[in-house]
């Protein structure tokens, strides 16, 4: 990966973010475009996306509940033709570098227990699995719950 900047997403943002969402999950899986806007324009909600060359190539939607000191991950989708390349890992750690300073010690997120690319890459960047939710996704499939405690900066 050559330099990434990540920024904030802006409204002339959504088509591409909504494509790349489309093009990461299955059917009935993926967000549709209602269902995209709703999560990015929730209370506390921020959206970061990885941009190369003026390209986006990857995002994040996390929910801070900053009375709560907790915050839930919502989605981060990497292009396919760039995963393992790390921009997964630069999302994941400028979110957390914006969640540790909103004072948030704990923060938490559900993956399809098949998708076990995805399991194996929040493994490794310090989730535990904490609970199965059966049939958590419109296909059937079972969600792992899975929650990550934030050291202090
Ligand atoms: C899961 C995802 C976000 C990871 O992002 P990424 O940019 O590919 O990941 P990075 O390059 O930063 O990190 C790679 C690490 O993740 C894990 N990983 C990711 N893809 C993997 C694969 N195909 N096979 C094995 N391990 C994988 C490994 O731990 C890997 O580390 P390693 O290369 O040292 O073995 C990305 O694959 C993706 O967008 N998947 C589709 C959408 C999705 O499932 N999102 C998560 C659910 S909310």
């Amino acid at each position: 990966m050559t330099k990434a900047l990540i920024r904030h997403a802006v409204r002339e943002d959504f088509e591409t973010l909504l494509e790349i969402d489309e093009a990461s999950f299955p059917g009935g899986v993926a967000y549709n475009a209602n269902e995209l806007a709703y999560f990015m324009n929730r209370d506390g909600a921020e959206t970061l996306v990885a941009e190369q060359a003026g390209e986006i190539i990857a995002f994040l939607i996390m929910e801070v509940h900053r009375n709560r000191r907790t915050a839930t991950l919502i989605t981060l989708d990497v292009r396919e033709d760039h995963r393992r390349s790390g921009y997964g890992t630069l999302l994941m750690k400028r979110a957390e570098e914006t969640l540790r300073d909103y004072g948030v010690e704990v923060y938490d997120l559900q993956v399809d227990i098949k998708n076990r690319n995805a399991v194996r890459f929040y493994n490794k960047h310090g989730f535990t699995v904490v609970r199965t939710l059966p049939k958590y996704y419109a296909n059937g499939n079972d969600a792992y719950l899975m929650v990550k405690e934030l050291e202090r900066a």
